[in-house]
């Protein structure tokens, strides 16, 4: 566990922090879904790393580097904690970043893979290819129960089409079955959403797996240990929620138009360019 303690965070009172959560770009927005039901009195900073999206796609250090900037850009912003609502992030550079930042930083595969091993002993992981080579998945099931099965699949093409917003496409739906058919011949029982992106397709995986798999989507989960750890922090919001300030390194507009379908309401999006982001890692390290 990384080091840190109630008097490294901003005073609660004196400014109410927020917390903060990232992903590439809409993924995150299954996360933020999840953080209004289970803590609807905190307040949040949301960014998506849109100019450098597919992450699951590129190279861990690329990953970590990304991951470091854009959480010292949120530790500038002054949030208490940090959601990594990125499976790749969570997968590639949870352990390291957690050890560089005195808050806590919280990530998607432990609680996801603890959710899974409820449920069933054949499982199936889909996810960004990145994920899916790094094991984290199934390392972590087995660790926890080392006779269930596990099997991964590294989906390259879905996180490009939902970012187009091409979700009820034909070619979504081909991509789709092409994807999850060596896991049905598997006979998989349980099916974890190992992307925060692949919640947003959940109508078209149902209709295709058969009806007795169990899919498992980590952003409840993440978010159970997130009330947990606050709770145990004394870092529990006593007011009511700010609205969420929305960023991104992309395109406001875009993020703006596609993300509308989800929230229920168009948001204001700031843009954030990747050279503040990169100058925030160096002031970092000026600090320690
Ligand atoms: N939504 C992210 C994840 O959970 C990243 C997707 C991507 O950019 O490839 O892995």
């Amino acid at each position: 566990m990384p080091n840190f303690s109630a008097l490294d965070l901003p005073l609660p009172g004196v400014q109410p922090a927020r917390i903060g959560v990232f992903d590439s770009g809409v993924g995150g927005l299954t996360v933020l879904r999840e953080l209004y039901r289970q803590l609807p009195q905190e307040s949040i900073l949301y960014f998506g790393d849109t100019a450098r999206l597919p992450y699951g796609e590129r190279s861990p250090a690329d990953i970590l580097q990304f991951v470091r900037e854009i959480v010292a850009w949120m530790m500038q912003q002054q949030v208490k904690a940090i959601l990594m609502a990125c499976n790749t992030s969570s997968a590639l550079a949870l352990e390291s970043i957690q050890s560089e930042f005195p808050v806590p930083i919280l990530g998607l595969i432990l609680p996801g893979a603890r959710a899974a091993v409820q449920q069933g002993r054949r499982i199936g992981v889909i996810s960004t290819p990145a994920t899916a080579k790094s094991h984290a998945y199934q390392q972590a099931i087995q660790e926890i129960d080392p006779s269930a099965q596990v099997w991964e699949v590294g989906c390259p093409e879905f996180v490009p089409l939902i970012e187009q917003n091409q979700i009820h496409s034909p070619q979504m739906r081909r991509v789709a079955e092409a994807y999850l058919q060596p896991l049905i011949d598997r006979q998989i029982d349980t099916l974890i959403y190992g992307c925060t992106h692949y919640p947003h397709l959940a109508p078209v995986l149902k209709s295709i797996l058969p009806k007795t798999v169990q899919c498992i989507d980590p952003a409840a989960h993440v978010v159970m240990a997130a009330v947990q750890e606050l709770e145990l922090l004394g870092l529990r919001s006593p007011q009511l929620a700010m609205p969420t300030r929305f960023c991104v390194s992309g395109s406001p507009q875009q993020f703006a138009q596609i993300s509308s379908q989800w929230l229920g309401f168009t948001p204001q999006v700031e843009a954030i360019s990747l050279h503040e982001l990169s100058a925030c890692v160096g002031a970092q390290a000026d600090l320690s």
